[in-house]
């Protein structure tokens, strides 16, 4: 070997050392960043002492929910891909489904369409019934939330008939009974998960169902009276995407509507109001929501994609089915802004005080300051451990499989001047005022192991409200 050559080599071997010394020193800061961060939510979390139960109503609605993988169901289903990405408001049958599963998928965002065709809806029932694992839950967004709320220290009156597959845990009651159920199926993918040519960005899922008892929200009427009495602090709407897309007669979707707008302009301001926004496709459904539900707001949760579609029909543009599935926190902000901006210029008898936005990275919880909701720091905490929780199925975090997204710091709105925000480890949830409102920005720590996403959003937003109706 000549001395060059020699040299050369020890060079080399020097750079590889120290890359190595590197990574490792690297991987160790990660893992140190990872726990700190991990404490101190938990620090934020457990901050708040529940000193008795608060009275929450929960409606509307419930069902049965298959969660399964989506590629095993096309498998079963014997769909072929096409590669085509096509956007259908409603499913008919094996085609559109696969071009509207495309159409989701190459964004990863998450969806929920309504299946017309009764047969087709069956064999895909059927299928999920015969796939050994498919994993049954009792789902709905109300069910989810309520058992939720239940779990974190509530008593709940939940608008929803006890059926055979939707029981009740302890401190939920329901209203009646009911004798069937409709089925919710949740068609789960993983990131990079290859369908044809497209390869999912993130981890999501599409829910298809064809339910006949939840979209006339033929419950409230019935569930009035019994929340009247009942006289809880807050009330959770969720649930009403099960009228997107419903092939309702004439006039009927409206009439429900202006049954519901009654029942919210009639609730007594000692009961707060929540509404859980969800994937809506329909534009005049969405026109409804504005006019009849969101002026009664105190407060809205939503996820990345519900966000920018709410803003896009409040601000006359038509629906915005997909958007960024990994936002940046300065764009969510600002989104949020314009939302208070936007929702108080409607007519109610309710001011918007509270916004929750949960994403894949982050949670962000907006309140004004002086309003009733409580500890935002901590419910921005608790909704980051619960996103965790919830996706890894394990109340206990592995930090083995999870990993923050987040940057180490983003600004805190794009207007020239704004202030850049750092996170700090120790104390991971960040936050801050401005003008008459309290931001806080809390990092996830999103599992990197999967085992369910549907039902995340109802889980988080529930847990974020619980700590905020505390004294
Ligand atoms: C996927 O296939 C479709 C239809 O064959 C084609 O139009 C499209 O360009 C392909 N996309 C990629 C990324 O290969
Ligand atoms: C699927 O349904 C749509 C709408 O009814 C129809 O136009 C299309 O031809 C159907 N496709 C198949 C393969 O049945
Ligand atoms: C609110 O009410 C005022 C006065 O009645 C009316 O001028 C305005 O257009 C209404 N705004 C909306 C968004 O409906
Ligand atoms: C989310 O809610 C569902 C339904 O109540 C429940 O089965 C699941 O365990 C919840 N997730 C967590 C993290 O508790
Ligand atoms: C949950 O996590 C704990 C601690 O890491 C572990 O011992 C337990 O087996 C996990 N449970 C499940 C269901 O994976």
């Amino acid at each position: 070997m000549s001395d060059r050559i020699k040299h050369l080599s020890i060079v080399s071997s020097i750079i590889l050392v120290l890359a190595l010394f590197l990574k490792r020193n690297y991987d160790l800061k990660l893992t140190e960043r990872l726990m700190h961060v991990h404490d101190g939510l938990i620090r934020a979390e457990q901050k708040i002492q529940l000193q008795h139960r608060t009275k929450v109503g929960v409606g509307f609605g419930g069902c049965h929910d298959a969660f399964l993988p989506a590629l095993e169901a096309w498998k079963g289903l014997q769909l072929t891909p096409s590669n085509e990405l096509v956007h259908h408001n409603l499913i008919n049958n094996k085609t559109e489904l696969e071009q509207l599963f495309n159409y989701f998928f190459y964004h990863g965002a998450a969806v929920e369409r309504y299946v017309k065709n009764p047969e087709f809806f069956k064999e895909i029932v059927s299928f999920a019934k015969s796939y050994a694992d498919t994993r049954w839950h009792v789902g709905g967004n109300a069910p989810v939330m309520a058992q939720r709320l239940a779990m974190e220290g509530s008593d709940v009156l939940l608008g929803a008939r006890k059926s055979p597959n939707v029981l009740f845990g302890d401190n939920v009651k329901g209203i009646g009974d009911q004798d069937e159920d409709d089925v919710h199926v949740i068609l789960e993918y993983d990131k990079n998960e290859v369908w044809g040519n497209i390869t999912t960005p993130r981890a999501n899922r599409l829910i298809v169902h064809s339910d006949q008892y939840n979209p006339m929200l033929n419950m409230i009427e019935e569930f009035e009276v019994e929340l009247k009495k009942f006289q809880p602090r807050l009330f959770v709407l969720g649930g009403l995407q099960m009228m997107d897309n419903f092939p309702f007669e004439e006039g009927v979707r409206s009439s429900r509507f202006l049954v519901l707008q009654n029942f919210l302009s009639a609730m007594p301001t000692s009961t707060l109001i929540h509404f859980e926004m969800a994937s809506f496709a329909e534009e005049d459904l969405v026109h409804e929501l504005i006019d009849k539900v969101l002026p009664y707001a105190d407060s809205l949760g939503m996820n990345e994609q519900e966000l920018p579609n709410i803003l896009a029909v409040l601000n006359k543009k038509p629906v915005q089915l997909v958007a960024d599935s990994n936002p940046r926190v300065v764009t969510a902000l600002d989104d949020i802004r314009e939302l208070f901006r936007a929702v108080g210029n409607l007519n109610g008898s309710r001011r918007l005080t509270r916004v929750h936005v949960h994403t894949l990275a982050y949670q962000a919880v907006v309140t004004v300051k002086g309003s009733p909701w409580k500890n935002t720091m901590s419910a921005a905490a608790k909704s980051a451990l619960v996103a965790n929780r919830h996706v890894c199925g394990n109340s206990t975090i592995n930090l083995e499989k999870a990993r923050i997204i987040l940057d180490e710091s983003f600004r805190s709105s794009r207007i020239e001047g704004s202030e850049r925000i750092f996170l700090k480890d120790e104390r991971p949830v960040s936050c801050w005022e401005e003008n008459d409102m309290l931001f806080c920005v809390a990092p996830n720590l999103v599992c990197t192991h999967i085992f369910q996403t549907g039902g995340g959003g109802d889980n988080i937003s529930a847990a974020g409200l619980s700590l905020q109706i505390v004294d």
